[in-house]
């Protein structure tokens, strides 16, 4: 049931508010402001590293997770896409353990990267929304993404409360290493606990905006993403949800690579959406956006409130969000990227919810 939506996409991306509430209270005890069940059997005081294998939109969550078990539990990850973990061949360390992340469960690549980590000896943990699925199953610890079904092929809901497990696990586990202090922990949390909130008002606030771009980007062959840190991968989300389900061609980049080949597309024909937050890496990313808007490039700047306010470079559309903590920055502005990828979809008349050549569970190879 689409309830008063006009495609399961669509409902699924309004759900998020109330789906990450729920999934965030299976982590965490919002009256102690700590991260609570980071259930038995992964430990993660005692690893010397972490594996995280998965496809599409997972993978991207997976790796915006190693921006955060790096940073607060200093715990280094090795990512990549289960497609190539399982044929690379990986060393790996007993004393690691090893992360599937998979909305359905069911992913052939994935499943297979998970049954390669476990002959090896590692521990597995998996972070599922379907529990009863093969994956879970075959996993010795479960993390439960509790979104609901997502009947979207795009998937949106699963992205951002697999985003927010993995923020909880990140900061569990350096609680466990004793790499953060119950002081930052708690600070953490709250700004975990602040976020359904932050993402209803946001969703009633910007899609009249968005809509009003979208008809521009309707029109568009190519688009550009850019982003740095943990917008990084969300550029390269941002560029996928496009390319699903409006068949525009998209690809996202890492600011910083900008200069070792993609500027030389740019034109005034190819919009640069660039994702950057008033964050650590702002100032890096404005440069790389002035060296777009010195070759005529048109950008969709999609920043929080300190960062309008900081940059005067001209711009075909800016998307302003709340100023919020660096660690739910990438929930709050998956947002925009999934509404302007959906609103484009509309006005191109596509499928929506069932984009051609795709299927929601890739089962096999
Ligand atoms: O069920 P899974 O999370 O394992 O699926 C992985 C990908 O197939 C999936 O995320 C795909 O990229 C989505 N259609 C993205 O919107």
């Amino acid at each position: 049931d689409k309830g008063n939506h006009r495609h399961f996409m669509e409902k699924e991306i309004y759900e998020q508010p109330e789906a990450i509430s729920h999934a965030l209270g299976h982590y965490i005890d919002f009256a102690e402001r700590k991260v609570s069940a980071i259930a038995g059997s992964i430990d993660f005081a005692n690893l010397s590293g972490l594996a995280i294998s998965a496809c599409g939109t997972a993978y991207l969550a997976g790796l915006t997770s190693k921006y955060w078990f790096e940073r607060y539990a200093r715990l280094p990850v090795e990512i990549d896409v289960a497609s190539e973990f399982r044929y690379r061949e990986v060393p790996l360390n007993a004393n690691s353990a090893a992360l599937f992340i998979s909305q359905s469960g069911e992913t052939a690549d994935t499943l297979a990267s998970l049954r390669y980590c476990r002959d090896a000896g590692l521990k597995i943990g998996a972070v599922v929304n379907v529990r009863e699925s093969t994956i879970a199953r075959e996993s010795d610890a479960i993390f439960p993404i509790l979104a609901g079904p997502e009947i979207g092929v795009a998937s949106t809901k699963a992205f951002t409360c697999q985003l927010s497990v993995l923020a909880a696990l990140a900061i569990g586990a350096g609680r466990q290493r004793g790499t953060i202090s119950a002081e930052l922990e708690q600070t953490l949390v709250g700004h975990l606990a602040e976020m359904p909130r932050i993402m209803s008002a946001v969703l009633n606030r910007i899609q009249p905006t968005i809509e009003t771009l979208a008809r521009d980007l309707s029109k568009c062959k190519d688009v550009l993403y850019l982003g740095r840190g943990t917008s990084y991968p969300l550029a390269m989300e941002g560029a996928l949800k496009l390319k699903e389900i409006s068949y525009i061609h998209a690809e996202g980049y890492a600011a910083g690579e900008l200069k070792h080949g993609p500027i030389a597309l740019i034109d005034e024909n190819m919009p640069v959406i660039v994702i950057a937050p008033h964050d650590r890496f702002f100032e890096k990313t404005v440069s790389n956006m002035q060296e777009v808007a010195a070759r005529g490039g048109r950008i969709i700047f999609i920043t929080d409130e300190k960062g309008a306010a900081a940059s005067d470079l001209p711009t075909m559309a800016t998307i302003v969000l709340p100023d919020v903590d660096e660690a739910i920055q990438p929930m709050i502005f998956s947002l925009p990227i999934q509404l302007l990828a959906y609103h484009t979809a509309v006005f191109m008349g596509t499928d929506v919810d069932q984009p051609r050549n795709l299927a929601k569970s890739v089962t096999v190879e």
